[in-house]
């Protein structure tokens, strides 16, 4: 079994959709382990946000996530990382897939409702941040 980090940013709350994406998480046979709604403090996110560090957005991104409350998930199930990466589509929601989450959603690449961990590596990382009691 895998572990991933879900988030519903503070667009996809604002927007009323939290349901609809839990919904599309626990249709497609992934487990919901931990939820959690609450509005991230700036180290939180510039820790959650490392790897963007660099990248020119990386302060509107910082405060775009903390702008407001969001709900975070670990969800768990066989190739969890990347069967919620397929539920949530590409990162741009222009390009992403109508049937995804994205693509069904939004229009912006920041405001795009929902953040999945990448890799192995960055689900333990962001599940550690989130849920440090989580065993
Ligand atoms: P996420 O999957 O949470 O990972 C990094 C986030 O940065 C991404 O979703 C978007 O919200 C945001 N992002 C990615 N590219 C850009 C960009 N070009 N401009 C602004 N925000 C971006």
């Amino acid at each position: 079994m895998e572990r991933t980090l879900v988030l519903i940013k503070p667009d996809g709350v604002r927007r009323g959709i939290v349901g609809e994406v839990v919904s599309r998480i626990e249709r497609k046979g992934l487990k919901i382990v931990a939820l959690e709604m609450r509005t991230l403090d700036t180290d939180t996110a510039k820790t959650h946000y490392e790897e963007h560090a660099e990248k020119p957005f990386f302060g509107s991104l910082v405060e775009f996530i903390t702008g407001g409350p969001l709900v975070a998930l670990v969800v768990e199930g066989g190739r969890a990382i990347e069967a919620f990466r397929a539920l949530a589509g590409a990162t741009d929601p222009v390009t992403a897939a109508p049937g995804t989450i994205r693509g069904d959603f939004a229009l912006e690449v920041q405001q795009n409702i929902v953040h999945g961990s990448d890799s192995t590596y960055s689900a333990e990382r962001e599940i550690k941040l989130f849920f440090p009691d989580l065993g």
